[in-house]
């Protein structure tokens, strides 16, 4: 049955939850509301302690709000676990599911009796989605000898078996190299894509990661839901002014010339460089407008200058900016001294106090990457 595309996928309201501890207790969710529509591709993003897993563990029945109801497609989650559980699943990153003398066929049969499918439907739902995540040389070997990218492949597969209308993902791609995480991005797309109505709420602090497979994104600290909206929207409330790096062949009177043309708030050059353009002399220059009108000016001013454009590029903020700009600090900063961890992985949310990137010159587009 594919999911009806009436009802919220989710819709949360004023949850709380707050933990037993000592010394005191910890308030892991202050608050949050949320609506995610049927068949989208949502985000949470925060850092660590942010609350993510514990509104996913609210989400999918696993935990009692302290306070706030929330529905998943229209049902409740404190009186209709048995419903909601039957139409979501639940993925976990570094998840250590499964017992491993079983091979990966026969782990995934068990699991399909636990969700209730006859024998015969999961054996060939098993044979089914073991293809369908490219676990088919390893159908036959036990779970134990599967590596840490397989065993998520086959998590994933897990995940499938009941046929969800919603897949929770929390970090699904922690500990993976970046082939097997891009393959098991690749497999939640195509697995969202092909039936309308299917819905994914995906945690991760990997901003790449949100940026390229959400459409909608709710960064998340400290319990609290601070910014809601598209990459692309979050990205423009940091985006005051529009900034162009622009490669020319020459540039007589340098960046000064460019500087007094109206709307341009800055312009510098940033490199002379033989290499650029196939070992021609190239100059590069970054632009920082009031907005992207001021270009036609730029334009006309470098064709009176004799200047030729070889290449054009704007550049977009990251979203570590927008959370950097939201909070204060960048996701992998300590609270207290604000300074930075440091970038320790290309793919890690927050190079730690690398300030907006208008201050520390004008970020290249493979800052999204
Ligand atoms: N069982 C628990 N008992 C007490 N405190 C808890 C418990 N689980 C989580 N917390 C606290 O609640 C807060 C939110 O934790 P949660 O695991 O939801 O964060 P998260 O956003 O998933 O973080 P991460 O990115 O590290 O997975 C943290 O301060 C954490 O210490
Ligand atoms: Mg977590």
């Amino acid at each position: 049955m594919s999911a009806p595309i009436m009802a919220p996928a989710i819709d949360a309201r004023g949850i709380r939850r707050v933990y037993s501890a000592k010394p005191e207790p910890i308030t892991a969710l202050d608050g949050i509301d949320l609506e995610v529509r049927p068949g989208e591709f949502f985000g949470l993003l925060g850092p660590n302690g942010a609350g993510k897993t514990t509104l996913i563990k609210i989400l999918t029945t696993l935990l009692l709000p302290s306070a706030g109801t929330a529905r998943v497609f229209g049902f409740d989650i404190e009186n209709e676990t048995k419903k909601i559980r039957r139409i979501m699943n639940m993925v976990s990153g570094g998840e250590q599911s499964g017992y491993g003398i079983l091979t990966v066929r026969e782990q995934l049969w068990m699991f399909g009796q636990f969700y209730g499918l006859g024998t015969r439907e999961a054996w060939a739902r098993v044979d089914e989605l073991i293809e369908a995540v490219g676990l088919g040389e390893q159908r036959l070997q036990r779970v134990s000898a599967l590596s840490t990218g397989q065993r998520q492949k086959m998590n994933f597969a897990r995940g499938l078996l009941n046929d969800p209308w919603i897949l929770f993902l929390d970090e699904p791609t922690l500990g993976l190299d970046v082939a097997a995480a891009r393959q098991v991005r690749e497999l939640v797309t195509s697995w969202q894509a092909s039936v309308p109505g299917r819905t994914v709420l995906l945690t991760t602090h990997y901003m790449a990661e949100a940026d390229e497979l959400c459409e909608r994104i709710a960064i998340v600290d400290r319990g609290r839901v601070l910014a809601i909206g598209s990459p692309a929207e979050l990205k423009q409330r940091v985006q005051r002014e529009s900034i162009f790096r622009i490669e020319l062949d020459r540039l007589d009177g340098g960046a000064s010339a460019l500087a007094r043309v109206p709307g341009v708030v800055s312009a510098t050059v940033a490199a002379t460089d033989a290499a650029t353009s196939g070992g021609r002399q190239a100059v590069e220059v970054n632009l920082v407008l009031e907005d992207d009108g001021a270009l036609g000016g730029v334009v006309a001013a470098l064709a009176s200058l004799g200047s030729r454009i070889l290449a054009l590029r704007k550049s977009e903020p990251t979203l570590e900016e927008v959370f950097v700009e939201l909070v204060g600090r960048g996701f992998d900063d300590e609270e207290t001294d604000g300074r930075g961890a440091g970038g320790d992985g290309a793919a890690v949310v927050g190079t730690g106090g690398r300030g907006r990137s208008h201050e520390s010159g004008v970020p290249g587009p493979e800052d999204l990457e």
